[in-house]
């Protein structure tokens, strides 16, 4: 299943302003597609921060991807900080790949949690080949939310 920024705000607004969280208003509005270049660009087990999109372009063993870099928590962007220890990680280590720098929320390199505050995965977006150019085009509009749609992988 998936579902356009839009949509999602609309169907989940007015249920996280009644769990007291902030709605997708206070969200800072990530744009448009991002660009990520040739596929051959895009390595294996890293990440590739596109700040505009608010996601990163990753490569596994399955193929291609884009996580979000909005953090599910109080929705700070996560930038580009995986693999740092936070200064009180408490022993957590590195078994995080993306950390969030406002409270320390730990996410793995697919976006799954490791470690809270978040009780939310970050989103994935679509990924696809521009027809013309055959660079990765990653889109931030569109939200996967079925794990069915975030197990899927652009094989390129
Ligand atoms: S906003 Fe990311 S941990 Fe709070």
């Amino acid at each position: 299943m998936t579902i356009s920024r839009r949509e999602f705000c609309a169907v989940t607004g007015s249920g996280l302003v009644a769990l007291g969280l902030p709605g997708c208003g206070s969200v800072p509005k990530a744009t448009g597609v991002a660009n990520a270049g040739p596929p051959a660009g895009i390595i294996l087990n890293q990440a590739v921060f596109f700040k505009p999109q608010r996601l990163f372009v990753c490569r596994d063993a399955g193929g291609i991807f884009a996580v979000s870099s909005d953090c599910q928590h109080m929705h700070c962007d996560i930038e580009n900080n995986n693999g740092v220890d936070p200064p009180d990680d408490g022993g957590i280590g590195k078994m995080y790949f993306y950390l969030c720098p406002c409270h320390q929320s730990g996410y793995t390199y697919t976006g799954e949690i490791v470690h809270g505050p978040t009780v939310r995965p970050l989103f994935h977006h679509p990924v696809s080949l521009d027809p013309v150019t055959g660079d990765v085009m990653a889109d931030s509009s569109v939200i996967l939310l079925s794990d069915a749609d975030k197990a899927m992988r652009l094989g390129a």
